[in-house]
């Protein structure tokens, strides 16, 4: 069973965009290409992607891929790729497929789809955290922006205690620190 991974920059403040879906804040820090060299590694190691239609509208608009389909595999390959949404949007790529409803109801396509690899949840955070509620969710990491935005998309808007997330790794990447955090999919009573 593949595990699922969500894998983000943020806010040092927990927000993952600006109210109005805007992510010019985290493109702006110093260094921020460089933060991104583990990032091959990791797209590796992934079989399939799931995201939000809000995050899904940002990479249509932002690689213009209704005129410029081809420029989304330069990024994601030919990975399946799921968008949860309620409404039709534009299908850039064959590889991309339209979900609604459940995750757990989607969650046996999505797995097979990821074969032998991972899933990356891209976001958002509620969508995460539909599958958090799932217990589907097996990892988060976080590579916090030396920003505050004050409001904005939330990172993952649940409660998750102690019980449920274990830090794994702490490690800096120019300026920014990468948080790894292991996801239990249920409280565990022994730990009190
Ligand atoms: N900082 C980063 O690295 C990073 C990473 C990822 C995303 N982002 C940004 O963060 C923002 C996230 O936006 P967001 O918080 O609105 O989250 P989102 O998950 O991208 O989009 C939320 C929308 O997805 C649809 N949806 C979610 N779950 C669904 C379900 N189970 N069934 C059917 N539809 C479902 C709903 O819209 P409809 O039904 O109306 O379509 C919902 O309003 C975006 O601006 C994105 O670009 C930043």
């Amino acid at each position: 069973m593949p595990r699922v991974i969500y894998n983000t920059a943020t806010s040092l403040d927990g927000f993952i965009a600006t109210t109005d879906h805007s992510l010019q804040w985290l493109f702006d820090v110093p260094g921020a290409e460089d933060a991104e060299s583990a990032f091959p590694a990791f797209l590796d190691g992934i079989g399939a992607l799931v995201l939000g239609s809000s995050t899904y509208d940002w990479v249509y608009r932002e690689q213009d891929l209704g005129a410029h389909p081809e420029t989304w595999n330069t990024y994601y390959g030919d990975r399946s790729t799921w968008v949860f949404t309620t409404r039709d949007l534009p299908i850039a790529r064959p590889t991309i497929q339209l979900r609604r409803g459940a995750v757990a109801d989607a969650w046996p396509e999505i797995a097979a789809s990821a074969g032998d690899r991972d899933v990356w949840v891209v976001g958002g955070g509620d969508l995460v955290g539909q599958f958090a509620d799932a217990g589907l969710l097996d990892e988060i990491r976080v590579s916090i922006a030396p920003v505050t935005l004050g409001a904005g998309q939330p990172l993952l808007p649940r409660t998750l205690l102690a019980d449920r997330l274990s830090l794994v790794s702490a490690e800096r990447a120019g300026s920014f620190a990468e948080l790894r955090f292991a996801v239990a999919p249920v409280a565990d009573p022994s730990r009190g």
